[in-house]
């Protein structure tokens, strides 16, 4: 399995930790910055792993900014992307059981080391559970559409 992982400043040394968990658990880590504790822009990041999704090129990624709502709010400008913030464990199992959430976002100075680590195995374990939550996600995907059509 592959991974798309990126972060700004407030999320750098939480990916850094995350990185060496997912390497732990045999998985392609795609690093795609940032690269230091400097500041930069979250909407930089956020785009490297969400047009990665959007595309189809990866199945997953994992985006980390100071409280998680910058990336969260970047990423899900992306068609075919839905992301969600967990920071606790209940959102990060519903994000996948009920909205087949395809990036997870963590907000890197909320979340402890060892709970990220949980949220992140807990999300990476869930599997979407279908039924009516796929006619809900249906839905969505038809408001894409709609939107796509009217940019054409
Ligand atoms: C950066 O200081 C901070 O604004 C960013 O990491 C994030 O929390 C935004 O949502």
């Amino acid at each position: 399995m592959q991974i798309a992982l990126a972060s700004d400043h407030g999320g750098f040394e939480l990916k850094q930790e995350l990185k060496v968990f997912l390497e732990s658990l045999s998985i392609e880590v795609i690093d795609l910055g940032t690269f230091s504790p400097a500041s930069v822009d979250y909407p930089d990041f956020g785009t490297l792993v969400a047009e990665k999704i959007s595309r189809g090129d990866l199945e997953k990624g994992i985006l980390i900014c100071g409280t998680g709502i910058g990336m969260s709010i970047v990423a899900n400008k992306f068609p075919k992307v839905r992301a969600a913030v967990a920071n606790d464990l209940y959102s990060s199992r519903y994000s996948r059981e009920h909205t087949d959430a395809n990036i997870l976002i963590i907000g890197g100075r909320i979340v402890g080391k060892e709970l990220a680590k949980e949220i992140v195995k807990v999300w990476l374990e869930t599997p979407f559970a279908g039924g009516r939550h796929k006619r809900r996600l249906e839905k969505i995907a038809a408001l894409e559409r709609e939107k796509f059509k009217d940019e054409e």
